[in-house]
């Protein structure tokens, strides 16, 4: 479904291990993750979020999914522990991500990515893998011309209606402008 190319992958690799680790760093942290949760990371990328994760979890267990074959081959060799492991999506319109239901599930920096179509997509696949009552964490670049504008998401929730929603926008060094949604899934079916 999609590729990254090999700059990519290394510009990635090299930010994310250095300058922006304080930032991943307190995005975990904001999860408030109990140690026994099982945990989805739609389109974990890299993986550097899911190893922060994992370390919290050693009492539960996480699921990285992604659409490219390449971010999971990154992913499988940064992390470590038998409590994890990685799903390749090769279709939106499955019934629900393998291992499905989680009680929380991250969405970081991945829905801008997508086209309309495939963000209703996406977030309709997440919420069917929770739990009812379960945790949707999304962040999203929100700066002009790279990211999500706070109304865009603010519609597709109202649309689908997930549930009961909070969101924050904040600016972080060098990550820029963000937004945070954070939405409890309602507890009847999408
Ligand atoms: C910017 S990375 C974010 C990875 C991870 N969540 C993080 O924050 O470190 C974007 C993710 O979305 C997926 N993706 C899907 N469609 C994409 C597209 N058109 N362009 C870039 N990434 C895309 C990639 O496979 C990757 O896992």
């Amino acid at each position: 479904m999609y590729e990254p190319s090999k700059s990519e992958i290394i510009l990635t690799e090299l930010i994310g291990r250095s300058l922006a680790q304080p930032y991943y760093r307190s995005f975990v942290d904001s999860l408030a993750l109990s140690n026994h949760e099982h945990v989805l990371d739609f389109c974990s990328g890299s993986g550097i979020i899911s190893d922060l994760i994992l370390k919290k979890l050693s009492g539960g267990r996480l699921t990285c999914a992604d659409v490219s074959h390449k971010w999971l081959k990154v992913l499988n060799q940064r992390l470590k522990g038998s409590n994890w492991r990685s799903v390749y999506l090769d279709s939106l319109d499955v019934e629900s991500i393998q291992d499905a239901p989680f009680d929380k599930a991250v969405i970081h920096f991945v829905l801008h990515d997508f086209n309309r179509a495939q963000r209703e997509k996406v977030l309709k696949l997440v919420k069917r893998s929770l739990k009812p009552g379960g945790l949707l964490i999304i962040r999203e670049p929100s700066a002009e011309g790279h990211g999500l504008a706070l109304f865009e998401l603010i519609n597709l929730l109202e649309k689908l209606k997930l549930g009961a929603y909070t969101y924050k926008q904040q600016r972080y060094p060098l990550i820029g402008e963000t937004i945070d949604l954070r939405i409890r899934i309602k507890e009847d079916g999408l």
